[in-house]
Parts: structure tokens; C-alpha cells; sequence
């Protein structure tokens, strides 16, 4: 076990400049894609973290060639459904919801039985989301209870092309039918409710045969499968989901500014930012440029002394879905009483975020009304701590640990954040960087 992280002071005025690691969702999608490229593929700024790892370590299981050096990471494959047909493969996704439903995705056409395990937080999630779509491609699936990890996948010689609905705004369940696609011959079509849209991206710059026609609520996506595309390069930029721990922080300290550099600013995944700047928040984008299909820039953000409630608009949900327990802790801080509504996919994280928010803004001694799929948060410009609060039995849920680190520093209090070591699997380096902000 390693020791728990005390915090009793907030953190001094800050000017400063960092680079955040590379974005997860981007790695695990270059690795995954990479493995069905005919030919040697190539990473730079890929995320060393632990979900990027329990995917290496999988494509490796399946007989792809996977290089990890200090400057970049390869990947050879003989092309599309090309993974090793030995017996009793067991694949490890350890805390990465996004590996695990991607890659069965890619398992449709593989004839082999599979098993899919994961740490404690994986298994308590939700697989029917991905097994029911990749069940009508001809897959089969074995699970124990309530459609959990472990499960076992055996994919199917002839896949068959699907129409699918997705409607609860997930990228992973998207993705996961877009990777199915891929291998299926034939025409399958999605229509899906919005969010991160990397997989159509790296698709269209694949020249993968993927046509999308937009609606303001839903996309329609038609892929025609079995092209095969050759290896690929690729530079990932770095996380908006990492960098929001330090949009937060410099938010709510005073007298501070900082500077973020080469961020992906997709528009599926800047809702944090949107919110914020509507509550009264300074963060600029500049030095803008567009990278294979995704568009990049540096965050340019201040402290801001008067923070308004919100009325968090729907739509924003899935943009800013990984963000949430940073923006309520903002909302915390704003004047009035915020409401955020249609959030219930909170609690289909690596821990139940909604629930556990509600309840570690309640030990800071904040109000909230929690339901289901709602929270309202009254919000308290002068909020000051005082006392102590203690954060553990998180299930090592890494973007809760963060939060955690991110209110105690700048709203105060004297804080005890249990299992330091969650920040692995998404960001390995946020507590260095914390230490270098302070040292400024
Ligand atoms: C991800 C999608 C989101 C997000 C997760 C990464 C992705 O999950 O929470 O951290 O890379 O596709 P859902 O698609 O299930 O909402």
C-alpha cells in the first residue's frame, strides 16, 4: 500500500508553464488501429500510463509486434484480423473501460475464444452496452453474472453487417461497433448519440471508407468494411482531460496563471472549458492548429475571482464527461445554486462519480441535492475548510484521487487522499507537476 497524500495549505500564487502527458483516448485508439495496419506504425507523446500498457501488452498477447523505446512506440502487423489464432488467451485491460470495450470490437472476426478480464473497478462495470451490438456481428460471449467482466468472446468467420442505435452518448460503445465494422464486410450503419469523435477522424485520415452525415443531436455513420490501410505515424497531442486538473487549480487559487501547451482541443471534448468560461472563467486558446483531422492549441488560463452558478446545459454532457467532479468543485466556489441534469452515465465509471462527488462536496461542507441522474449544488463563494476530511474507498478511482488533491489545494482544509498510486493508469506525472507548480 502506498502512504496517503496530507495536504494542510493551500497552494501559493503560481505563474507557470507545462506540458501534460499524451491524450488516453488517442493512444489506445493509434494502438488499436495500428495493430490492423498492414506494416509498421509509429507513436510519438503516446501516454505511458497503465491503461496504455494493459493495451500493449494485449495487441502483444495477440501476436502483434509492439515496441516501446524513450521516444516512441511501434507497432507491426500483417493487417486486418491478423491476431494469433492460439487457444486460451487471456487478456489483462486492468482499470481501461476503453480498451476493453474496444477491443472486443476487434475480436468479432477472431475465431478463437478470448477471455477479457480487469481490475475491481472494470468488473463492477457494464458490458451489455458492447456485448448486445457485437452479439448481432455473430460474436458469442460467456459471462458469469449481470453481463461483468470476466467474459469470454468468440468472433465469428463471416461477420455480419448491423444497423445500430447508439443513444446513451458513449464513444467507447461507438467505437467498439466502428472497430467491429471495420472487420465486417459489407455496410454497417450507426447512428449515435453525440460524442468524441477521434475514431471517425483517424478513420477518415485512414481513408477507411466511413461516411458521416451530422444532426444537431445524433451523427449517422455508414463504414464499409474489410479495406485494408498501411501503417501509420502519428503525434498525440496531449490530454484536455489531464489538463483540466490545472484549468481547475489556477481557477481557483489566486493571483495565478498558467500556460498549457500543445492540448487537443477537439470540440467533442472541450465541454469543461465551455462550462467554465460560462461561469466567468478566463481560458484562451491560442497558437491554433489543426493535426490529421484534430484541431490543437495552448490553454492560456488565469484565477478567477467571481464564479457564477450554471444551468449546465445537456448538450455539453458527454463533452465534458470525464470532467465532472472538477466542474461541480468549481460550482462549490460560484455564486448561486448549479444545476447539472441527464447525468446518470457518472456512475458507470471507474467508480460511481456522481454519488461520490455529491458526497466528498458534502464533507467540504457544501449543499447538494443528488437523484439518479441529477445534482443540484449550492454553490458558496466564501467557502472556507477548515476541517479535516479523509478520502478513501474510492475503488483507486484515478480522476477522484485528483479532485481530491485539486480542492484541498486550493480551497484549503486539512486533507488525508488515500491510494496515490490510481494516478497510473491515466497520469503518472500529475504529482510531479503539482510539485513544480508550487515550487514557482
Ligand atoms: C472514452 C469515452 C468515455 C470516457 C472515457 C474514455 C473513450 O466513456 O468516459 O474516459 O476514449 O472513448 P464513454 O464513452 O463510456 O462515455
Amino acid at each position: 500500500m502506498v502512504a496517503p497524500i496530507i495536504i494542510k495549505k493551500k497552494i501559493d500564487p503560481f505563474k507557470n508553464k507545462i506540458n501534460v502527458s499524451g491524450d488516453k483516448s488517442l493512444s489506445i485508439r493509434w494502438a488499436l488501429l495500428a495493430s490492423q495496419a498492414k506494416g509498421k506504425s509509429r507513436a510519438y507523446n503516446i501516454l505511458r500510463s497503465l491503461d496504455i500498457l494493459s493495451t500493449l501488452n494485449s495487441l502483444k498477447k495477440l501476436g502483434i509486434k509492439v515496441k516501446l523505446n524513450k521516444n516512441f512506440c511501434e507497432i507491426e502487423s500483417k493487417g486486418l484480423n491478423t491476431f494469433k489464432d492460439n487457444k486460451r488467451i487471456t487478456l489483462n485491460a486492468g482499470n481501461s473501460g476503453t480498451f476493453a470495450r474496444l477491443v472486443l470490437g476487434l475480436l468479432v472476426h477472431h475465431k478463437k475464444t478470448i477471455k477479457l478480464v480487469g481490475d475491481k473497478s472494470l468488473s463492477k462495470r457494464d458490458f451489455s452496452r458492447v456485448i448486445f451490438p457485437l452479439r448481432k456481428f455473430g460474436a458469442k460471449f460467456k459471462y458469469n453474472s449481470n453481463y461483468k467482466l470476466p467474459i469470454n468472446i468468440c468472433g465469428t468467420e463471416k461477420p455480419k453487417p448491423i444497423i445500430y442505435h447508439e443513444d446513451k452518448g458513449s464513444a467507447q460503445c461507438k467505437s467498439s461497433i466502428m472497430l467491429a465494422a471495420l472487420n465486417t464486410m459489407g455496410e454497417t450503419f450507426i447512428k449515435a448519440k453525440k460524442s468524441r469523435d477521434h475514431t471517425e477522424i483517424l478513420f477518415k485520415h485512414l481513408k477507411i471508407p466511413i461516411k458521416i452525415k451530422k444532426n444537431k443531436e445524433y451523427d449517422l455513420i455508414k463504414i464499409k468494411g474489410q479495406k485494408q490501410f498501411p501503417g501509420f505515424n502519428y503525434n498525440i497531442s496531449s490530454d484536455i482531460s489531464s489538463s483540466a486538473f490545472f484549468i481547475v487549480l489556477t481557477i481557483l487559487s489566486e493571483k495565478s496563471s498558467l500556460i498549457i501547451k500543445n492540448v487537443n482541443i477537439n470540440p467533442s471534448r472541450i465541454g469543461i472549458v465551455t462550462i467554465l468560461k460560462r461561469m466567468g472563467a478566463k481560458i484562451r486558446f491560442k497558437n491554433k492548429k489543426v493535426y490529421m483531422g484534430e484541431k490543437v492549441a495552448d490553454i492560456f488560463i488565469k484565477s478567477c475571482k467571481k464564479l457564477n452558478s450554471i444551468n449546465c446545459p445537456t448538450f455539453l454532457n458527454s463533452q465534458a464527461i470525464d470532467e465532472f467532479l472538477l466542474i461541480f468543485l468549481v460550482a462549490a466556489k460560484a455564486k448561486g445554486v448549479s444545476h447539472f441534469n441527464d447525468i446518470s452515465e457518472l456512475n458507470q465509471k471507474e467508480s460511481p462519480r456522481l454519488k461520490l462527488g455529491s458526497k466528498i462536496l458534502n464533507m467540504m461542507g457544501v449543499k447538494t441535492s443528488l437523484t439518479k441522474s441529477s445534482i443540484k449544488i449550492f454553490g458558496n463563494p466564501e467557502l472556507k475548510i477548515n476541517h479535516k476530511i479523509e478520502i478513501k474507498n474510492y475503488l483507486k478511482d484515478h480522476r477522484i484521487f485528483m479532485m481530491s488533491i485539486i480542492a484541498a489545494l486550493s480551497i484549503g482544509g486539512h486533507w488525508k487522499i488515500h491510494d496515490p498510486d490510481s494516478i497510473k493508469t491515466s497520469f503518472p506525472s500529475f504529482l510531479n507537476l503539482i510539485k513544480k507548480i508550487q515550487k514557482t
